[in-house]
């Protein structure tokens, strides 16, 4: 396993985000919705990045999963059960590959009437996409290498490592 972007790199670029996202949130209330599983560390950081910026912050879950091992299976379950009607909405990924993941829970929360809707994700493998799909923040871009911590996983592992590793 060999270190792709260390902790201190994702610390700063967490704040930097955090910073974008809180100039752009006009009413002063965000409705923050993170996608289990792996977007639990970011999210965790990215809201408290966020509290030096006097946002009303709430957190929720969404499930998303098309993943087994390192291969995406092509279709997307999700589960959303959420209030999001009339509310500023950002929603948070860990990785966007194929784009798909994103763009199906996207389509779902469209119809749940909020008042905007934007995404954030640390990882952007744009070489992958198969969706037409723009993410409005991205941390950074990858190649296509399969990779592991900060809550990314290979078949529930890894998720701990505070940094993100390639999978060799
Ligand atoms: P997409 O639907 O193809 O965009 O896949 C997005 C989902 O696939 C993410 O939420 C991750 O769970 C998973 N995924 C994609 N690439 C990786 C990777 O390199 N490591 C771990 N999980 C990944
Ligand atoms: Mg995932």
């Amino acid at each position: 396993m060999k270190t792709l972007i260390t902790e201190e790199q994702i610390r700063s670029r967490v704040f930097e985000l955090a910073e974008r996202i809180a100039r752009d949130t006009s009413s002063g209330t965000l409705h923050v919705l993170f996608i289990l599983k792996g977007a639990f560390v970011f999210c965790a950081d990215l809201i408290r990045a966020l509290s030096s910026h006097k946002l009303d912050i709430t957190v929720d879950y969404a499930i998303a999963k098309s993943y087994v091992g390192t291969q995406s299976t092509g279709e997307v379950k999700c589960s959303v059960d959420v209030d999001i009607k009339d509310r500023e909405v950002l929603v948070l990924e860990d990785i966007i590959d194929t784009g798909r993941t994103i763009q199906a829970l996207k389509e779902e929360l469209q119809k749940m009437g909020p008042t905007s809707l934007r995404t954030v994700c640390l990882l952007d493998k744009p070489s992958r996409r198969e969706v037409d799909m723009k993410v409005d923040y991205v941390g950074f871009e990858i190649e296509d290498r399969f990779v592991v911590g900060y809550g990314l996983d290979c078949d529930e592992k890894y998720r701990h490592l505070p940094f993100i590793a390639i999978m060799e």
